[in-house]
């Protein structure tokens, strides 16, 4: 039997929409004709509340900790997977099978190159400029050298525009931080891995060979993994809405990384690092949890807490047990912050305020211990996660293109300015 929700309004009408229901998760209400038949808005700022499309990508239940790209869960994926074969999963729906696996590892290495022209764009940037702004300028300039694949139409275009993108960022991503430290940049070297490929990009110098750590390669290849999609996050959200005006893919990422560059999204793991460097050492956790505490400190546990996770983040678990693996083969197994992350997160976990509010660690917690112990420094940890977060971005924009649902995305507000009134000239203004 079809489900339908009834909403009384003010005078007594009554009103039917249909529920709808997903393969799993919440039902929807599917308001679409509220306002035709109503003359009503709904009024949901943050989208608390609120479905915003349609998609068979990436599912997230909160409460139990689960996230799955595709059906599969990422605990699965980040062990029995490359990140090649998660972007492969997301953009096309399956996993791949060697045959396709070897042609679009093939397709990816293809694209490594950027067009020379845009090692002169990088020099138009100061050298201290944060490389997240590089990133923002550089991947939306991609528009102005790719203009075989901006006809949002043509099936090819989108594919050829996909394969720039995934093969491009850690080109680009390697530059902002070369540029940055003043050393050449490292041209892709496509007999290696993608993330063995980043990292020599990254670390490596014409001076000398580049050798390859792969319990390295393996971590960072995770944090890709873990990173590659949220579903509908801000910064997913905003590229599904740059698009849905007809705006070119290139356009669409540079707008998703100008959303993740902030602090509340993609910025927390820099800022979780901070934290743990001003605690210094186990000794103080005690002091510091009775801040997070105060209410008057304004002081967060950085690293804890999520709009959609009220249990233990997956990725989180994952993130630290990679965290082990690269600090024993870096020696470091008795690292300080790492040894004091582990001290806080215990007695948050035990601790009542943590508990009641449903606070747990989620995947900034130890990543950004990893990204320091592999040397990659605070500044590019943003950069790293929008490497990664390309392909759920392209997917999710692939979606929306064939979707025959999508309209141009076109909010709604609760107007509470001034009521209509007259000019008065300048000269009789009091
Ligand atoms: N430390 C201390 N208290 C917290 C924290 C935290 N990290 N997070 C939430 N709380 C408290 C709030 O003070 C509030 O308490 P109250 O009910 O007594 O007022 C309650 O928990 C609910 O918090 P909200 O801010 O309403 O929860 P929301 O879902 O809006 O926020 C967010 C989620 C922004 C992630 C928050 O938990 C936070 O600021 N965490 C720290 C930053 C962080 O780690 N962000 C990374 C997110 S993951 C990602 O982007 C990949």
């Amino acid at each position: 039997m079809e489900k339908k929700a009834t909403l009384t309004l003010p005078d007594g009408k009554k009103i039917d929409f249909p529920v709808l229901s997903g393969s799993i998760g919440p039902d929807v209400v599917d308001i679409r004709a509220l306002y035709g038949q109503t003359g009503a808005f709904t009024y949901d700022p943050g989208f608390m509340s609120t479905a915003s499309c349609n998609s068979t990508i990436t599912y997230i239940d909160g409460d139990k900790g689960v996230l799955l790209y595709r059906g599969y869960p990422i605990e699965q994926l980040a062990v029995h997977c490359d990140f090649l074969e998660v972007c492969f999963l997301l953009l096309y729906g399956e996993l791949p099978t060697q045959k396709e696996k070897d042609e679009f590892v093939g397709m990816v290495t293809n694209h490594t190159m950027l067009h020379e022209q845009i090692n002169r764009f990088f020099t138009g940037f100061r050298r201290d400029a944060h490389p997240m702004a590089t990133m923002v300028g550089v991947v939306g300039a991609l528009s102005a050298f790719y203009h075989d694949s901006l006809d949002i139409n043509d099936p090819r275009h989108r594919e050829v525009a996909a394969f720039r993108l995934i093969a491009k960022m850690p080109t680009i991503t390697a530059m902002a931080y070369k540029y940055n430290t003043g050393q050449p940049f490292m041209y892709p070297q496509n007999n290696l891995s993608y993330s063995a490929n980043f990292m020599r990009m990254m670390f490596g110098t014409p001076c000398e060979e580049y050798r390859i750590n792969d319990v390295l390669v393996r971590a960072l290849d995770r944090i890709f993994i873990l990173h590659a999609d949220h579903e509908q996050n801000a910064s997913t959200s905003t590229v599904r809405l740059s698009g849905s005006s007809g705006a070119n893919p290139f356009a669409c990422i540079a707008a998703g990384i100008a959303c993740l560059w902030g602090p509340a999204h993609g910025g927390a793991n820099e800022a979780c690092l901070q934290m743990l460097e001003q605690i210094g050492d186990a000794s103080k956790v005690g002091e510091f949890i009775k801040q997070v505490k105060d209410k008057n400190s304004h002081v967060r546990l950085m690293g804890f807490g999520h709009r959609v996770y009220k249990n233990y983040d997956p990725r989180a678990k994952l993130m630290r047990e990679t965290c082990h693996e690269v600090l024993n083969e870096l020696g470091l197994a008795n690292d300080r912050l790492f040894e004091l992350a582990i001290a806080l997160e215990k007695i948050a976990l035990e601790d009542d305020y943590f508990v009641e509010r449903k606070l747990y660690p989620n995947v900034d917690f130890y990543s950004g211990i990893v990204q320091r112990a592999i040397g990659i420094p605070t500044s590019m940890f943003t950069c790293i996660f929008a490497l990664a977060r390309t392909v759920g971005w392209i997917a999710q924009w692939k979606e929306m293109i064939v979707d025959p649902d999508q309209k141009i995305g076109r909010p709604r507000q609760l107007y509470q300015g001034k009521t209509q009134r007259d000019v008065t000239p300048i000269g009789k203004r009091g």
